[in-house]
């Protein structure tokens, strides 16, 4: 089958981050500052639109950008530990759409598309992660996708800030044929100069030559990539690195109802399966929730949290159990579909630090 992959990148992270916490320097240029050991040194991590516009840019020594500043410009140094924090809860929320996603920086992660199958549906999940992004962090993002990495991440840049692109694989072609050499992947201001030798400005005018002239100039690697991408082709895989930080398993009951002996018996089925994915995963976990849908279609979810690991299927039931009893004592509502979800797994400390010690 043919992969769909997503990206999704934050716009202007490190700079939401601060507007998202201080509504005052909405509006105005706001710049983050890597502090330097030496004094009044330094270099830009990112900025908004508004410091954009004052020709600041990333990467920029500090001196430089604050001559472009104006009077209303405002420099903050960079709070790392604050944007690590909010990364880890914009990847839950990619999470829980989706099963494979591959982190690559603070702000940017790959995320597989492909299953279930469409570009519809791929968008379709794609708007429900900005959205939720937006309405619990505050922040906007930008999503690509397409039918791989390369792909999805020229379209999301292209989409910045807050967008949301597609190109499928019968567009690629005409996509491709209007990008600039330096638009592609990889290429930085020494293949730009490389590329310009050979008279190489555009995407298409890398097909004028061959993948033998391209790895004279760039070495077997390179050449080779660039070649291919050339004409769309990058067959780098998601690699998955991030845990998934809950499961669920949800079914929609034959006929609505609220009925205890009647739902409980969906709920020992959930369990039976929950457990036996928990048990594959060799996860230990500690809070249980029930999800309820209704029949007028409102998400109800009741968690119970335990002081030490579920280590048994029977306790995963009894818990669950009671979530519904309790549920049923309050409710008036019919049940249309029931979920049982475990979460809060035991400290993974493996993927996340090694990104960010890095
Ligand atoms: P962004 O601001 O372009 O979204 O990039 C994501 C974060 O990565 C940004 O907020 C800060 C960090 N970053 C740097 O520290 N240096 C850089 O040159 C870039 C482009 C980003
Ligand atoms: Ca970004």
């Amino acid at each position: 089958m043919d992969k769909i992959i997503g990206l999704i990148d934050l716009d202007y992270f490190y700079a939401q981050c601060e507007m998202q916490r201080n509504y005052a320097i909405r509006g105005k240029p706001v710049v983050i500052v890597m502090p330097s050991i030496r004094e009044n040194s330094g270099a830009i991590a990112t900025c908004n639109y508004e410091a954009r516009a004052l020709k600041i840019k990333s990467g920029m020594p500090l001196s430089l950008a604050k001559k472009l500043a104006d009077p209303s410009t405002v420099f903050i140094n960079a709070d790392k530990l604050y944007y690590e924090e909010i990364s880890t809860k914009i990847f839950e929320i990619v999470d829980y759409f989706c099963e494979r996603v591959e982190q690559v920086s603070i702000d940017e992660a790959y995320f597989d598309l492909t299953n279930p199958s469409g570009y519809d549906k791929a968008v379709e999940i794609s708007n429900k992660i900005k959205q939720r992004i937006k309405s619990e962090l505050g922040l906007t993002c930008s999503i690509g996708i397409g039918p791989n990495k390369l792909i999805a991440k020229m379209i999301c840049s292209i989409k910045k800030p807050d967008g949301l692109g597609v190109i499928k694989p019968n567009e690629v072609d005409l996509f491709l044929s209007k990008q600039r050499a330096t638009d592609l992947i990889g290429v930085g201001e020494k293949a730009e100069e490389e590329f310009k030798r050979h008279g190489v400005l555009m995407v298409l005018d890398i097909k004028k030559f061959s993948k033998a002239d391209l790895i004279l100039w760039f070495g077997e690697a390179i050449g080779s990539k660039f070649y291919d991408f050339a004409f769309g082709i990058d067959n780098r895989p998601i690699e998955p690195n991030r845990e998934k930080q809950q499961l669920s398993r949800l079914m929609t009951i034959k006929q609505d109802s609220c009925d205890y002996e009647v739902v409980v018996l969906n709920v020992d089925f959930l369990v039976d399966m929950l457990y036996k994915q928990v048990l594959d995963l060799k996860k230990k976990f500690r809070t249980v929730s029930l999800i309820v849908v209704t029949d007028k279609i409102e998400t109800i979810t009741k968690s119970r949290t335990k002081p030490t690991d579920i280590e048994t299927v029977d306790e995963l039931k009894e818990i669950s159990r009671e979530l519904l009893k309790s549920f049923l004592n309050e409710s008036s509502s019919y049940i249309r579909r029931v979920g049982v979800k475990v979460s809060n797994f035991e400290e993974n400390t493996g993927f996340q630090k090694k990104l960010f010690d890095y």
